[in-house]
């Protein structure tokens, strides 16, 4: 059986055969399809690239219809369960587990790393009064860029690499100082002795002088969330990383493009969207309601839904596993019953059973991160913040990969044909 597809031209009545590969046709293969010499030729239409594969990857594999997720092969559940953030974001970055003495090396890295240049802090007295903490996050992205004017020079993999530990261990120092300088309160630079997680509660939540240790089961907890925010493949956020660094603009720049298009409530701040709709709701009573207004169009059930899990999202089931553990230290949040109701009268629903419609990996986060103390808007920073891992493996992967130009789409012109300038007095 040939794999190649031929198709029919019916305006001309000519037959192309395409290659497939990889269940795939290329959509440039299309353009030898045309009426006449001196067309362009067919393009392929698809606006939010839902049936379009942009690029070949190793990193991370999804069964939306199975719920499954891998990262390099491990399954998300295995890792959560026994892997670090920092030995998670190596495999991702890698593609192997590091072993004990490159696991030390690259712990050592994001140690060495982890400060931001003190000037930084200084960016933070410069944004408006009591600034969201993803605005200010990713203004921080690009400002930190300016220190490292060698991250320009994207062709060396030695450089890369230096940007790469720049970047994931500086940003929870960022996202801690966004959080602290919009309450006036002074930055904590990072301690001896603490993991990544620790470090970041530790940045947050510390007050200058005072002794503070993160609880364990509260550093571990993070950190599984951490594991599980390490990659999505090709979403929203990562697509952005990939289109702007396809310029061979630099890893900083391109990371804030990312943090930007995660920062949407459709994408990375859905846990906020989650949560604002939790206290909307109120009580348990008002959840029938709330479905009923939901299908009847009035907004949508936020934390529900996935373009590519048409199941449980995988991340969702670890997470409202680890909100009891947290719960047990925080006490239950009262939203849970709320969130669970909603997902019991969901899971039943027409509405929702006939589209498919899930938890996703936002609707349980931001109740444990309520419960941890985050303030609502830091979700999001705190879904960035493991992000970076992903969004930097993608952007390493696509730098080595050949097939790599400018990100650059067609489009339908559907707009005026030509037409004269009319002066402004003969309007
Ligand atoms: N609540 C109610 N209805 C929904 C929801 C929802 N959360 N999600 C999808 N639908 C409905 C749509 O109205 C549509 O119905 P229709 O066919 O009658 O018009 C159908 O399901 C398909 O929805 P689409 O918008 O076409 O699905 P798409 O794949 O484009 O969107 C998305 C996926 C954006 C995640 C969507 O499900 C959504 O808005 N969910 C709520 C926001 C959210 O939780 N985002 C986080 C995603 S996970 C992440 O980014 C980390």
């Amino acid at each position: 059986m040939p794999d190649t597809l031929t198709i029919t031209d019916n305006r001309t009545g000519r037959s192309y055969e395409l290659a497939i590969k990889d269940d795939t046709v290329r959509a440039a293969d299309l353009r030898k399809v045309r009426v006449a010499a001196g067309d362009v030729g067919l393009m392929a239409y698809d606006p939010a690239l839902v049936n379009t594969a942009a690029c070949r990857s190793t990193i991370t594999f999804i069964d939306g219809d199975k719920g499954i997720l891998r990262y390099r092969g491990y399954p998300i559940e295995q890792l959560a369960e026994q892997s670090s953030f920092l030995e998670t974001a190596w495999l991702v970055i890698d593609g192997e587990l590091p072993t004990a003495s490159e696991l030390l090396a690259f712990t050592a890295a994001i140690h060495d790393n982890r400060v931001p240049p003190a000037r930084i802090a200084g960016l933070f007295d410069g944004l408006a009064d009591d600034p969201h903490p993803m605005g200010a996050l990713i203004a921080s992205f690009g400002a930190l860029g300016t220190f490292y004017p060698e991250s320009h020079n994207i062709s060396d993999p030695a450089v890369r690499r230096r940007q790469v530990h720049r970047i994931i261990a500086q940003a929870p120092a960022l996202a801690a100082y966004a959080a602290r300088a919009r309450k006036g309160q002074p930055l904590v630079p990072p301690r001896e002795g603490l993991s990544f997680a620790g470090n970041f509660l530790y940045m947050l939540q510390a007050t200058p002088g005072q002794t503070f240790t993160p609880n364990p089961v509260l550093e571990r907890a993070l950190d599984i969330l951490f594991i599980l925010h390490a990659d999505h493949e090709q979403n929203c956020s990562t697509f952005a990383m990939r289109s702007v660094g396809s310029s061979n603009t630099d890893p900083y720049s391109s990371v804030a493009a990312a943090a930007a298009a995660l920062y949407g409530p459709l994408h990375g701040g859905a846990n906020e969207a989650v949560l604002r709709m939790l206290h909307g709701i109120g009580s348990l009573d008002k959840v029938p309601a709330f479905i009923k207004s939901v299908e009847a169009g009035d907004g949508r059930l936020m934390g529900f839904g996935h373009r590519i899990y048409k199941s449980y999202d995988p991340r969702a089931r670890i997470i409202k596993r680890v909100a009891d553990e947290v719960f047990e230290v925080t006490g239950k949040n009262p939203l849970l019953e709320i969130a669970l109701e909603l997902e019991r009268i969901a899971l039943q629903d027409e509405y929702f059973v006939s589209r498919k419609l899930y938890p996703n990996v936002d609707f349980y986060s931001g109740l444990i991160y309520e419960a941890m103390g985050f303030p609502t808007d830091m979700f999001t920073v705190l879904f960035a913040i493991p992000r970076t891992a992903g969004w930097l493996a993608q952007w390493e992967e696509m730098l080595r990969d050949p097939e790599t130009k400018i990100v650059r789409p067609r489009q339908i012109y559907v707009g005026a044909d030509k037409r004269d300038y009319i002066p402004v007095d003969g309007r």
